[in-house]
């Protein structure tokens, strides 16, 4: 064992006989033979474990007790007592002492119990040391920067309201948004209430609606029981509407009907269910500008306007990109067991050179694959992917043809997914070409944030 007990009592064998037998164990012990000189010790020594009899002359245990937590209160206190005053022993629990000894202590208990205590201290530290890392100033509930814009929107979310209004996020691919949801989700929420997520434009159309509001068995071919619904689900708690935009017209009505009425209609269902849901929406482009288009209804527009947060792009907040990158590095060297001690200077002048299209989804898979091919001890310009850390140079302009018209197509296909908000058979149809031919060149450009694994 290791670790330091105090053995605070006036009786001097039964004091002097512990403190030879623990030091036996491994132990550093010290010995107070009353509690003034005890308080003294453990202030200056700043004992793991301290035993206090309880029938002291001068201060009594009890007094010694209540002053240690001024004193030495991350120390663990055992009170020692006979028989006769078992409930002075209890009161000693509730002014804070982890337990108590009766007289006659037999070693191997005390032993035990001593043992067990230095545990306790252990995971006590191991928490302050979580603690310290998760409150470290520059990362949130996992959302890492210190750009005055990101500072902004954290001091936001802690400040929003309790009455758990709608919130709209936008940005651009890989900022954030679903992150900042369950941010959201997290401060606002009662504990135990679910984030439940539907992603609007990954689910074809006619699929959105029992999805989101659920259905009664026999509602339609295939539907053998009853099931309930995104909406549903999230009763009491958030329901992310990720990419909202995409959500058919005729649907969004039915939305705002739900949100409004606090119930919902499942299909083949008579009556309607109630369901009280928080709506955090998502979406890359301004909803307004799909309001003046005509595909999305101003009223549920505004019903889900409460609040609006704007991600900003990664090339907005280069400044963050250093701090981003070392937070993934961290990570991902302890996910994937490799030693990686940093970046090359060289490297990271390269990284914040370019223009991050996928922004930190991009940055992170970047990182991903930068490890993946790592030879030394730190990440150099060449285990990065060539189009990130080239494009330092190259983004004015490719000599090569071939690599100019892949940096155009590129860049092209984004624009457009980005446009019909991440859907592919639409962004397929304006493209002029079929899904499959998308996925492919999606694969192959590498189009930043739409990996076909995602
Ligand atoms: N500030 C940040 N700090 C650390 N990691 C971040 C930060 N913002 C985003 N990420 C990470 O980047 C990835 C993309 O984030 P997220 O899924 O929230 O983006 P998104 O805006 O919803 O993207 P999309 O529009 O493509 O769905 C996630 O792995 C997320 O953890
Ligand atoms: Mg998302």
């Amino acid at each position: 064992m290791n670790g330091h007990l105090l053995i605070i009592d006036d009786e001097d064998s039964y004091r002097e006989d512990t403190a030879r037998l623990v030091r036996k164990r491994g132990l550093t012990c010290t010995t107070a033979p009353d509690g003034t000189t005890g308080l003294r010790l453990a202030e200056e020594r700043r004992p793991d474990v301290i035993l206090c009899d309880l029938m002291m002359p001068g201060i009594s245990g009890i007094e010694v007790l209540d002053r240690l937590g001024g004193v030495c209160p991350e120390a663990i206190v055992f009170v020692v007592t006979a028989h006769a005053t078992i409930e002075t022993a209890i009161e000693a629990l509730r002014r804070g002492a982890h337990d108590y000894l009766l007289k006659p202590v037999l070693f191997e208990d005390l032993l035990a119990k001593i043992s067990r205590a230095l545990e306790v201290r252990d995971l006590r530290r191991e928490v302050r040391t979580l603690r310290r890392e998760i409150s470290r100033p520059e990362e949130t509930f996992g959302i890492v920067g210190q750009n005055p814009r990101i500072r902004e929107i954290l001091d936001l979310i802690t400040r929003l309201p309790r009455n758990r209004p709608a919130v709209i996020v936008r940005g651009e691919t890989g900022t954030g948004k679903e992150l900042v949801a369950r941010a959201v989700h997290l401060v606002g929420d009662p504990p135990g209430k679910r984030f439940v997520a539907l992603n609007c434009a990954a689910i074809p159309d006619h699929l959105i609606e029992s999805e989101l509001f659920g259905y009664r068995k026999g509602a339609f071919t295939g539907a053998i029981e009853d099931r309930e619904g995104h909406f549903e689900r999230a009763h009491g708690g958030t329901l992310f509407l990720d990419e909202v935009a995409a959500m058919p017209l005729s649907l969004q009505a039915k939305l705002l009907r739900a949100i409004e009425q606090k119930e919902i209609m499942p299909i083949g269902a008579r009556d309607p269910v109630p369901a009280d849901a928080r709506i955090v929406a998502s979406a890359q482009r301004d909803l307004r500008d799909l309001v003046k288009e005509g595909t999305f209804r101003q009223d549920l527009f505004y019903r889900l306007l409460v609040v609006e947060i704007v991600l900003p792009p990664l090339r907005e907040r280069r400044d963050d990109i250093p701090l981003i990158l070392e937070h993934y590095v961290r990570r991902l060297t302890a996910e994937m067991k490799v030693g990686c001690e940093g970046v090359e200077p060289d490297a990271l002048r390269a990284l914040m050179a370019y223009s991050w299209p996928g922004n930190i989804r991009e940055l992170r898979n970047a990182v991903e694959r930068a490890l993946i091919v790592l030879k030394g001890k730190v990440l150099r310009r060449e285990d990065f992917p060539r189009d990130i850390v080239a494009g330092a140079e190259e983004a004015v302009g490719h000599d090569e043809l071939r690599l100019a018209v892949r940096a155009y197509e590129r860049e092209h296909i984004r624009q457009v997914l980005a446009e019909c908000g991440g859907h592919r058979e639409r962004a397929a149809s304006r493209l002029g070409i079929d899904r499959a031919t998308l996925y492919r060149k999606i694969k192959d450009l590498g189009v930043p944030g739409l990996d076909a694994a995602e």
